[in-house]
């Protein structure tokens, strides 16, 4: 009987794993595919941990593990919030690196000898060890449990990470050169820089993203994403598996134009993000001038009823308060009441990228109606009322007028230039970035304090009345 090729096999089954994953991949570009997309992605996924276990040495072990950490994994991506979502990523995205960070270290114990697939290895623990360290801290920042760490860490951390890379320079300079002959170490000796390798990517990780805040979060979680990626399809080249290598390298690339889409969005280099910060010169605390002015959803109501065109900003408040729906009602009732209605959406709006995109698709809205900062801002002059649902950060004006803020210089939608202003929250506490918003005290702002959904759950009820 012929012998059945079973490499074949899987090289098939791994060709056909990232034809999926980049079909996958595309469909995530349209609102209306995004969701079989990512069923699509999955099935690669499975198929090529399915042909992976046709030449394992033990087939059981590795099931169990899948099984344990499958379970572990969607308990979690169960029980998680809509608003947790991104925590969610950013503890993904540093598993993924601490998945690269083990595999490259258990391979390093195979190796007797220095070899060049050890710089690889090298190359792979560093990245893999800062994603894991940095996408924990970027979870706690996320999830507030870390605030305001950028000032005092800055220049700690900056230290930190200027040894961190320059230790990881210096291995992999020491792998290089053993390899080349100009240079014999020990493999004993070898093995202790290994051991203090391991402990300094993981600072480095540290280093790197303790300093970072305030509008700059975003940034980050995407390259940490991206480097999620990179050192997945670095560990793929070591133990030579093809869907590893192609699965990193399409997260480590896409990942990669997300950060470059963002920071550009953001109006920053990146240079300036991982190594100046927003907040680098100047002072914050600057007296804000002027004095809240609540209102009631009745009088609300009256303001809104008699504008002919509203701006709706939507913030991470709305996500929070589940408003979409209520929101999208209220934008129809304002259309048949003879208004012009629109939605402003900042990129870095609510904590993942497209995050009102994607709850404003859910109620509904029409693509078309969501605008862009600059889209709007030139014609902001004209809006007769702008209404800021749970959004702070996105429209605070001390981004523009208060050099030495920590979001100076971070484009914002500007509601401050309407005829007036609405803003729904529900108390004066501050956004992701810990600052106090002028916007508030402004002569045209008006205060409806409240859950947002109850709030604009009554504005309906009186239209609808
Ligand atoms: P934030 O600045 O975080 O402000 C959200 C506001 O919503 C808060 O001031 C809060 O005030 C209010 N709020 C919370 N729950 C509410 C509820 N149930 N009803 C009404 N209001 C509620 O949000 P933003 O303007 O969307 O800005 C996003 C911030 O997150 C930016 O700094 C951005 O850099 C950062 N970030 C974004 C991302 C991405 S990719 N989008 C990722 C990480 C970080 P009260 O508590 O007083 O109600």
């Amino acid at each position: 009987m012929m012998d059945f090729d079973f490499t074949m096999l899987q090289q098939i089954g791994y060709i056909a794993s990232a034809i999926l994953f980049i079909y996958g991949l595309k469909m995530l570009s349209s609102e209306s595919s995004a969701a079989k997309g990512n069923m699509v992605s999955s099935f690669g996924m499975l198929l090529a941990i399915l042909v992976t276990l046709i030449d394992v040495i033990n087939p059981v072990l590795m099931l169990s593990a899948i099984l344990v950490g499958g379970s572990i994994g969607a308990i979690f991506a169960l029980r998680v919030k809509m608003t947790s979502i991104p925590e969610m990523v950013a503890l993904f995205n540093g598993f993924g690196g601490l998945s690269s960070y083990f595999l490259a270290w258990s391979e390093f114990n195979n190796q007797t000898e220095i070899s060049l697939v050890m710089t690889l290895t090298y190359l792979t623990i560093f990245i893999g060890g800062i994603t894991f360290s940095g996408s924990l801290i970027a979870f706690f920042k996320l999830s507030e449990v870390l605030k305001n760490t950028s000032n005092f860490v800055n220049s700690a951390s900056r230290w930190m990470l200027i040894f961190g890379c320059s230790f990881a320079l210096l291995c992999i300079l020491q792998i290089v050169l053993n390899v080349s002959g100009l240079l014999i170490l020990e493999m004993d000796l070898i093995r202790i820089i290994f051991v203090c390798f391991l402990i300094a990517s993981l600072i480095t990780g540290l280093a790197f993203v303790l300093p970072i805040g305030g509008g700059d979060m975003p940034v980050v979680i995407s390259l940490l994403n991206s480097l999620s990626g990179i050192a997945a399809a670095l560990a793929g080249i070591i133990i030579t598996n093809t869907a590893l290598i192609v699965a990193g390298c399409l997260v480590g690339a896409s990942g990669l134009v997300l950060t470059l889409i963002m920071a550009k969005s953001m109006n920053r280099t990146l240079y300036n993000i991982f190594f100046v910060g927003y907040a680098a010169s100047g002072s914050s605390d600057a007296e804000i001038e002027g004095e809240i002015k609540p209102i009631t959803a009745e009088d609300a109501f009256l303001v809104i009823e008699a504008a002919r065109s509203v701006l709706i900003v939507p913030g991470y408040g709305m996500a929070v308060a589940q408003a979409q729906h209520v929101v999208k009602e209220l934008g129809d009732l304002l259309e048949n009441n003879d208004c012009e209605v629109s939605y402003g959406i900042h990129p870095v709006a609510g904590r993942m990228p497209g995050h009102m995109n994607v709850l404003l698709a859910e109620a509904n809205v029409s693509y078309d109606n969501l605008l862009e900062p600059k889209d709007i801002n030139p014609k902001m002059d004209i809006v007769d009322v702008a209404i800021v649902i749970g959004a702070n950060d996105v429209v605070n004006p001390s981004a523009t007028e208060q050099p030495g803020s920590p979001i100076y210089g971070m484009p914002i939608l500007e509601v401050y230039k309407a005829k007036t202003v609405m803003v729904l929250k529900r108390s004066m506490s501050s956004g992701f970035a810990g600052v106090q918003n002028p916007l508030f005290f402004k002569e045209n702002s008006r205060m409806l304090f409240g859950d947002a959904k109850e709030s604009i759950s009554k504005l309906v009820a009186e239209f609808k009345e």
